[in-house]
């Protein structure tokens, strides 16, 4: 067999795979989904409704009944909504419509890796500005760089993944009326944040603002894959003419109806989670490690040899995450809360690697 006849495209050759570590483990505290399966009434209703779709015929391309109960559920219209397969589908439809070549975006490092990715696949300059020491956004070098730059797009992780701290709605609102273009908050894990923490109130002021979901985390979803966002709906109209036709399955539209019919129960242990970041913090700090503040569902900690440390922990049954060869973050672990006794395990595994 001869070699194929034709390269990846040139811009794409220096791009990884994006992947994040499954190894089997007792424990897995790797990937900030939740450890807790959807309500049972949820996924009995859904496996009543699946009897009755018809596999065999497109499913609803509007997704009309879901955009409805999402719209209702968000109080906003449905025309400001999109609604896709998980987040990161939000996104690639975002920097398909909105990068492109010739355009760029700006972000803050570290951060979730996937808002370079999803923009580097769409052919969209990417420029990361290092955050400050502490992890928040340094507003004054952002402003420069906007002014500079004139990204057509600038990208906020709030709560921000792997640090874990919010953007204070002060900065979210500067970069709002300095930026050319759109400002994309990404609130992933938001619910597990305080109320006002979230910048959904600024939404009716500023025309500019993008707000991304997600049901992969607080939802107890990750397996469906939907993800949402809310901006202004000439905005949103322009998503239509890069979505593929039937986007949303059938399953999945059944699924996001159901969970938003659930949406009290799915989400009732978002404060509990919440409880169990805030005492894994506490143990770690008395142990005489470094945290950093964080309002998702998971903890950022500093350890002196975290290779060592996150292979100690699998060893014990305990999943973490590591981030070799990212000079930011070349100390650090990142450790998803969830399960009162995952705690436990993870930190008692802690003080038996790490406090001898
Ligand atoms: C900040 C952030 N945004 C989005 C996602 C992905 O969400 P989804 O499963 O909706 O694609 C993640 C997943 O870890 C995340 O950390």
């Amino acid at each position: 067999m001869t070699g194929p006849r034709l390269t990846v495209r040139d811009d794409l050759t220096s791009v990884e795979a994006y992947v994040s570590p499954q190894q089997p483990a007792r424990y897995r505290m790797n990937t900030n989904e939740s450890p807790y399966a959807p309500p049972p009434e949820l996924v009995s209703e859904v496996a009543r409704e699946i009897e009755d779709i018809a596999f065999n015929r497109y499913p609803d391309r509007d997704a009309t009944d879901l955009y409805e109960a999402m719209s209702e559920h968000l109080e906003w219209p449905r025309e400001g909504l999109w609604i896709a397969n998980g987040s990161n589908e939000v996104f690639m439809h975002l920097f398909l419509g909105f990068g492109g070549p010739g355009r760029s975006v700006m972000l803050f490092e570290p951060t979730y890796p996937l808002h370079s990715l999803i923009p580097t696949i769409a052919s969209t300059t990417v420029m990361g500005l290092p955050r400050a020491g502490d992890f928040t956004i340094d507003l004054d070098a952002a402003v420069d760089a906007i002014r500079r730059e004139r990204p057509e797009i600038v990208v906020v992780c709030s709560p921000n993944n792997p640090t874990g701290g919010c953007e204070p709605l002060g900065t979210v609102r500067a970069l709002l009326a300095e930026a050319p273009g759109l400002v994309v908050v990404d609130e992933a894990y938001i619910e597990f944040a305080r109320p006002e923490e979230s910048v959904r109130g600024l939404l009716d002021e500023h025309d500019n603002l993008v707000l991304v979901k997600t049901f992969s985390k607080a939802w107890r979803l990750a397996g469906v894959r939907i993800g949402y966002m809310l901006a202004h709906p000439a905005l949103v109209s322009e998503l239509a003419r890069v979505r593929l036709p039937y986007h949303l399955s059938a399953p999945t539209q059944v699924v996001g109806r159901a969970a938003l019919r659930h949406a009290a129960r799915t989400l009732e242990l978002v404060r509990d989670i919440a409880e169990e970041r805030d005492r894994i913090a506490l143990a770690l700090q008395a142990m005489g490690i470094l945290t950093y503040p964080s309002s998702a569902n998971f903890v950022l900690f500093e350890v002196d040899d975290p290779p060592l440390v996150w292979r100690d922990l699998l060893e014990r049954g305990v999943l973490v995450r590591s981030y070799p060869g990212h000079p930011r973050l070349a100390r650090c672990l990142r450790v998803t809360a969830g399960r009162r006794e995952e705690s436990d395990a993870f930190l008692a595994a802690m003080r038996e690697v790490a406090c001898d």
